[in-house]
C-alpha cells in the first residue's frame, strides 16, 4: 500500500475549540485544495462518543458555520469519511496503543498532533506519545500544534517546554497564537517593510507614541474556570498583545523565514524596559467588571458569573505604559488597553506622531483631536486610516481632522479568511514563521511574570471596578493624563 496519507490527532476533540475553530479551518483547507489527500482525522477524547456520533458533529459544525447552500457536498463527505473516533482518557497508555494500532494500521506518511484538550492534560498526552514512540516510525513528518495557554508563568513555561522538547524537536513545535494568522496583524509587517513612506518616521524622534487596544463587549463566558486564573494579563497581554508590539516595534528581518522574522520580535521582546514591585503598580492599572449594559442590555458583574469566587481580583481590564529600551523606540510610551465587557469590540494599534509647534493655529478647531495619527485596524473594521489636519473652507484659518483610509474588504472585496485556515495550512506546509519559537515564549513570559510576581506580592484584597459597557474604572484616564495623553476614542 502507498504510504501517503496524512493524519491529523486531534486531542480533546470534543472541545470548544474543536468545534468553533478547526472544523469549520479544515473544511475550507480541503475546499481550496490546501489539504493534502488522502487525509484522516482522529478525534481522541474522554467522551464516549464515536466514529458516527463525531461524524454527526462535524457536520453539524460545518453547516452551521458555513450556510448549507455554500457546502459542497464532496468536500464534505471527504472530510466526514476521513473522521474517526477514539475514546481514551488522556492517562491512559490503552489509548496511546489504540492510536498506534490506527496510525500503523493505515497507510499513513504524516502524522500532526493537535492539541486542543485542556492546557492541564498537556503533560499527560506528551507522556502517552513518549512512551508509545508515537513520534517517529513514519515516513514522512510528524509535526505538534500546542494552543494557548502555553504555561502560567516563565518556570510552568519552561518545564512545559521541557516536556514538549523530550518528543519533539524545535522544528516539529506549532504553538499557535491566532492572532498571527490574523490577515490584518500580518499585514503589520507587509504596511512597514514594503513601503518607504512611514518607516524613516518610525522611530522615537517622529512617534510621540503607541496605543495598543483590544477590546471585547464579552464577558467570560462559561471560560470562568479557566479565566479566574489567567486575567487580561495571562489571556490576552502575554501572548496577543505582546505579538502586536513586537510586530509594530520589530526591525527589519533579514528574510520572511521562520528564524529570521522570530529573532527580530525576541529582540523587542528582550528590550522591554523590565519592570519590578513598585514600578509595575505604577505602570499598570487593573479593574474588574461589574453589572452595566452591553447595547442595552443587563449583563452580570464578573463576580456573578458562574464558576467566579466572589473574592476574585483577577483582571477584566488592563491598561499598562511599557517602554522599548533599544535605539529605535528609547523614551516612547505604548500604552496598551484590553479588556472584557467594554462597550464594543476592537483591535486596533494607533501611532501618534509627535506635534508641529502649536503656535501658528492653536489647533483649536481640531475638536481636541491629534493630528496625524496612524491606526492599523485589526478588527472588525480591517484598514489602515492616517488622520491630519486640514483646512476648512473660508475666510479664517479654521483646521478640522480628516482621514486617509485604506479599507480591507473594499478594496480586495470579502472578509479576509478565518486566522485558523491560514494557521493550519501553514503547519500542514512546514512553516512555522506565523507559531512561537521557545526562547519567544519564555522572552514573553519573563517580562509578564514580573507584573504578575508584583502584583500578587502587593497582596490586595480588591482592584477597581468599572460597569460593564465602560471604558474601564474611574482613574484609567487619569493614568494617561498624567503624561500629557489621552486614550483614543474609538
Ligand atoms: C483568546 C482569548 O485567545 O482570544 C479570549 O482566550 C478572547 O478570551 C479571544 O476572547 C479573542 O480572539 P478574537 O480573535 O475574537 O479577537
Amino acid at each position: 500500500m502507498k504510504k501517503d496519507r496524512t493524519v491529523i490527532v486531534i486531542f480533546g476533540v470534543t472541545g470548544d475549540l474543536t468545534a468553533r475553530k478547526l472544523i469549520p479551518a479544515l473544511y475550507q483547507n480541503l475546499r481550496e485544495k490546501r489539504l493534502p489527500l488522502p487525509l484522516s482525522i482522529i478525534g481522541f477524547a474522554r467522551r464516549d462518543w464515536t466514529d458516527q456520533i463525531l461524524r454527526e458533529k462535524v457536520k453539524e459544525v460545518i453547516i452551521d458555520k458555513i450556510s448549507i447552500e455554500n457546502i459542497q457536498n464532496d468536500v464534505l463527505n471527504t472530510l466526514l469519511e476521513g473522521c474517526f473516533y477514539l475514546q481514551s482518557d488522556f492517562s491512559n497508555p490503552q489509548g496511546y496503543r489504540k492510536l498506534g494500532e490506527m496510525l500503523k494500521k493505515e497507510d499513513v506518511r504524516n502524522v500532526l498532533y493537535y492539541f486542543a484538550a485542556p492546557p492541564d492534560d498537556y503533560t499527560e498526552i506528551l507522556l502517552g506519545l513518549l512512551n508509545t514512540k508515537l513520534y517517529e516510525g513514519f515516513p514522512g513528518w510528524v509535526r505538534v500544534v500546542i494552543e494557548k495557554p502555553y504555561g502560567s508563568d516563565l518556570d510552568s513555561a519552561m518545564e512545559l517546554n521541557q516536556k514538549v522538547h523530550q518528543v519533539f524537536n524545535e522544528k516539529q513545535i506549532f504553538r499557535i497564537d491566532h492572532y498571527l494568522g490574523k490577515e490584518t496583524v500580518q499585514n503589520i509587517l507587509v504596511f512597514r517593510f514594503a513601503n518607504g513612506i512611514f518607516e524613516p518616521l518610525w522611530n522615537r524622534r517622529y512617534i510621540d507614541h503607541v496605543q495598543i487596544l483590544m477590546a471585547e463587549s464579552g464577558g467570560v463566558g462559561s471560560r470562568a474556570g479557566y479565566y479566574e486564573k489567567a486575567g487580561v494579563i495571562r489571556d490576552i497581554f502575554q501572548n496577543h498583545l505582546l505579538q502586536l508590539l513586537t510586530l509594530t516595534a520589530m526591525e527589519a528581518p533579514v528574510a520572511f523565514t521562520a528564524d529570521a522574522v522570530r529573532d527580530e520580535k525576541i529582540k523587542v521582546l528582550a528590550s522591554l524596559h523590565p519592570m519590578k514591585g513598585e514600578d509595575v503598580i505604577n505602570n499598570t492599572f487593573r479593574g474588574q467588571y461589574v453589572s452595566g449594559l452591553i447595547e442595552g442590555t443587563r449583563v452580570v458583574g464578573y463576580k456573578d458569573e458562574p464558576g467566579v469566587s466572589v473574592q476574585s481580583i483577577t483582571e477584566t481590564f488592563l491598561a499598562m505604559r511599557l517602554f522599548i529600551d533599544n535605539w529605535r523606540w528609547a523614551g516612547v510610551p505604548f500604552y496598551i488597553r484590553s479588556g472584557k465587557r467594554l462597550p464594543k469590540t476592537i483591535t486596533e494599534i494607533a501611532i501618534q506622531f509627535k506635534q508641529v509647534p502649536l503656535s501658528l493655529f492653536g489647533w483649536k478647531n481640531m475638536a481636541g483631536e491629534a493630528p496625524n495619527m496612524l491606526i492599523l485596524g485589526i478588527q472588525p473594521d480591517e484598514g489602515i486610516t492616517l488622520t491630519f489636519g486640514a483646512k476648512v473652507p473660508g475666510p479664517i484659518n479654521q483646521i478640522s481632522p480628516v482621514k486617509m483610509e485604506f479599507d480591507y474588504v473594499s478594496t480586495f472585496g470579502g472578509e479576509p479568511p478565518e486566522a485558523y485556515e491560514r494557521l493550519l495550512a501553514d503547519v500542514i506546509n512546514g512553516d512555522a514563521t506565523l507559531f512561537t519559537r521557545t526562547d519567544e515564549v519564555e522572552a514573553a513570559w519573563r517580562f509578564t511574570t514580573e507584573i504578575i510576581r508584583a502584583w500578587e506580592n502587593e497582596k490586595t484584597s480588591n482592584i477597581p471596578v468599572y460597569e460593564a459597557g465602560t471604558w474601564g474604572p474611574t482613574g484609567v484616564d487619569e493614568f494617561i493624563r498624567r503624561d500629557g495623553r489621552r486614550w483614543r476614542v474609538v
